[in-house]
């Protein structure tokens, strides 16, 4: 595992740098978080892109999660977001853009769907990620397999709690339930970019790293995998030293 421990001013900086060395040239297939944590790499790589410095035009995006009972085109789902934040601003056209969806009544079928889709594009090339504040991986809450594979589950009051701010506040408005790709789908990726900010991270953040691994920590699944970079501001990074 390569970690990266930085200053708040650096974080974007040193994970575009991370993220660019480990994407292939040619049509990358980048995995991509939505929430707080990476928003600012993505605003670098919209910064770059739009300088001409980099170009992610021919990117395939695949999506870790989506909320499940939001209206096509809610501002609060995560299709919304990559395309505002990551699709629109490196000009990567709809049809490369991969977000996990349930249709109608039975969201598990779209679920399913969905982990075809991500072997039919050949993988993961780069999949960053964040880490929840009770240590879970895209949804996958505390108590999941570590060989799920993506599917429909029930977010925890945890989860819930936390992303009620970019819900206004309104913990009632955040959706209970979400399509995730699961622990194993995850560590398919060829490389792994965990992104963690914050003093709100930091007990989960050590955990995970540092703890045994298994379902109570759903990010303990990382130190399996063969190629993690680990990007952390000092705050989420304290309680490791
Ligand atoms: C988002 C996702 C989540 C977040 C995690 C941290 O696609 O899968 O696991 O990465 O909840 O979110 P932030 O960065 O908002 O603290």
């Amino acid at each position: 595992m390569k970690v990266r421990v930085v200053d708040d001013e650096m974080f974007a900086t040193t994970a575009a740098t991370a993220l660019l060395v480990n994407l292939p040239p040619d049509r990358p297939r980048l995995g991509v978080a939505t929430g707080g944590t990476p928003m600012r790499l993505y605003d670098e790589l919209a910064r770059r892109s739009s300088r001409g410095e980099i170009d992610l035009s021919g990117a395939v995006v695949i999506a870790l999660d989506e909320y499940l009972g939001l209206a096509d085109g809610d501002p609060h789902s995560y299709a919304t977001y990559v395309d505002e934040h990551i699709a629109g601003p490196l000009g990567i056209p709809a049809a490369n853009v991969h977000v996990p969806q349930g249709y109608g009544d039975d969201p598990a079928p779209g679920a399913a769907e969905f982990e075809d889709r991500i072997a039919e594009v050949g993988g993961v090339d780069v999949q960053i990620v964040g880490i929840g504040s009770n240590g879970h991986l895209a949804f996958n809450e505390p108590g999941s397999a570590l060989d799920s594979l993506t599917r429909v589950v029930e977010l925890s009051e945890q989860t819930r709690n936390d992303n009620a701010r970019f819900f206004g506040g309104r913990v009632d408005a955040v959706p209970r339930r979400a399509i995730t790709q699961g622990l194993a789908t995850i560590c398919r990726a060829r490389s792994i970019l965990l992104l963690a900010a914050g003093q709100t991270k930091a007990a989960a953040l050590a955990a995970a790293l540092r703890g045994p691994v298994g379902s109570d920590v759903p990010a303990s699944v990382l130190q399996r995998h063969g190629d993690v970079t680990v990007i952390a501001d000092r705050a989420a990074w304290s309680r490791m030293s």
